[in-house]
């Protein structure tokens, strides 16, 4: 860590999370995914292991054109992609921006937006008048009746449309494909982010049996045995014995098993955030919330005086202004150089002010509130692999944090070590893109299946 203030070091005590700490919240996860898991206690876990309904591993003997849509991240992407000979495959894609007023508005509006994009898209590669088999990447909680069907139990991450909680995502996507008229698709699968990411990677690692995502938000997957999943209502015959569970730990803790660990900045962000109480795991470790984090802990250095001498700016009292990139652009300078902080502070108008300490402690603050991400879902991963008790197993991930953080994958590798069982072997891979290739892979093997 860098030569900050002793000061500053002390105040921000809170943000360090102890190896007891995340050995206690591997436990309550564990404890909040078997409640998830039971009949009876589903309704009260805030962890809800939703079962996913995707089973068959691609083989690579899947072959042709499959579209993909992926709402959910920073971006909503339409995909086109081309499965061939020998697991090769080709990809086109293009980002369409979702704004605000259609993330917030009535439900139709956001599934029109979703019609035209893909109509925009067919039409620019040329497959505007096939109709092609569609994986469907939706990345909220939703409950699953079946490979094509899933009600959204609550918006999460900055989404809150009307109309489209408790009523399957797919039908609302028929139905506004259905009112342009012109497009015709053949939707063979819905699917979390996570899955997806777990089965991309799992086309080619065959010890893979977790799907990881740490990017706007966070959240989990995992193979559970069959017998340990209460909730499952289908049949016991002739059904594969393990089962993908979508574990939806974002809103592990939203019923107070994680207050002793919160702190007045958690709190801040959550009381000023549009699902107030809710996603409480993730607001704390994930990219939407991370930069806004650090902001409130500047903030308040900068009221007690502690830091840049109790000068401020208007853009760092602005809320959302510290964006969680400049976290990794903090943490990417080398120790005791601060040439990517002080641009963030220039950006910010406080590079006039900012002594040397000044910028060891900004860096400081950044790296306390990563760390206590990546041990967190350390904690998380480390909880998951115990469970699973398998001796080797690859942790497939993806998501902005994981992929831009400098250390954010150095700084897991070596807490999940610390926290599991030692005789079991893990690895975490980057997962290519499993929001959009793993809902083709899913929607292919759902075809060559029929
Ligand atoms: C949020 C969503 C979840 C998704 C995760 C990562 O937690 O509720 O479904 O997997 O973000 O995108």
């Amino acid at each position: 860590m860098s030569a900050t203030s002793l000061k500053v070091r002390e105040r921000l005590q809170d943000l360090v999370l102890s190896t007891e700490q995340a050995l206690e919240i591997k436990n309550k996860l564990n404890h909040e995914i078997e409640r998830g898991l039971g009949k009876d206690t589903h309704a009260t876990s805030s962890v809800k292991c939703f079962i996913t309904y995707v089973q068959d591993l691609p083989n690579s003997k899947e072959r042709g054109k499959f579209l993909a849509l992926d709402l959910g991240g920073t971006n909503f992407r339409v995909l086109l992609i081309t499965l061939a000979e020998g697991a090769h495959f080709h990809m086109d894609s293009k980002i369409y921006a979702v704004p605000k007023d259609i993330m917030t508005g009535p439900g139709t509006g956001l599934f029109d937006h979703i019609a035209d994009c893909l109509a925009d898209f067919m039409k620019e590669y040329d497959v505007y008048k096939e109709k092609l088999p569609l994986g469907f990447t939706f990345s909220f909680p939703c409950v699953q009746e079946g490979l094509t069907k899933a009600r959204l139990s609550t918006w999460t991450k900055g989404f809150n449309c009307e109309g489209v909680e408790n009523n399957d995502v797919v039908k609302l996507l028929k139905e506004a494909i259905a009112r342009r008229g012109d497009v015709q698709i053949d939707v063979m699968a819905v699917l979390n982010d996570t899955t997806g990411t777990l089965m991309s990677c799992a086309y080619k690692k065959h010890n893979c049996r977790v799907g990881l995502i740490v990017g706007t938000g966070s959240n989990a997957c995992y193979v559970e045995k069959l017998e340990n999943v209460q909730l499952w209502d289908g049949p016991t015959e002739g059904v594969p014995d393990q089962v993908i569970i979508n574990t939806e730990w974002g809103a592990f803790g939203d019923n107070d098993v994680l207050e002793n660990i919160r702190t007045e900045y958690d709190r801040t962000i959550d009381r000023e955030s549009i699902n107030p109480g809710k996603q409480l795991f993730e607001k704390m470790i994930s990219g939407m919330y991370m930069g806004e984090l650090v902001r409130l802990v500047l903030v308040k250095l900068i009221r007690e005086g502690l830091i840049f001498g109790g000068k401020s700016s208007d853009m760092i009292q602005e809320k959302g202004r510290f964006y969680t990139k400049y976290v990794s652009e903090i943490e990417s300078d080398k120790q005791g150089e601060y040439h990517s902080c002080l641009q963030v502070l220039e950006e910010l108008g406080l590079g006039g002010v900012a002594t040397e300490t000044d910028m060891a402690d900004v860096r400081t603050v950044c790296e306390l509130v990563s760390r206590r991400a990546a041990h967190l879902t350390s904690a998380g991963v480390a909880c998951l692999l115990d469970r699973m008790g398998e001796k080797d197993v690859t942790v497939a991930v993806d998501g902005s944090v994981y992929r831009f953080h400098p250390h954010f994958h150095h700084l897991m590798m070596d807490k999940i070590s610390e926290l599991i069982d030692p005789s079991i072997k893990f690895d975490l891979m980057l997962s290519e893109d499993g929001s959009g290739r793993g809902a083709a892979l899913v929607a292919a093997v759902a075809c060559r299946d029929r």
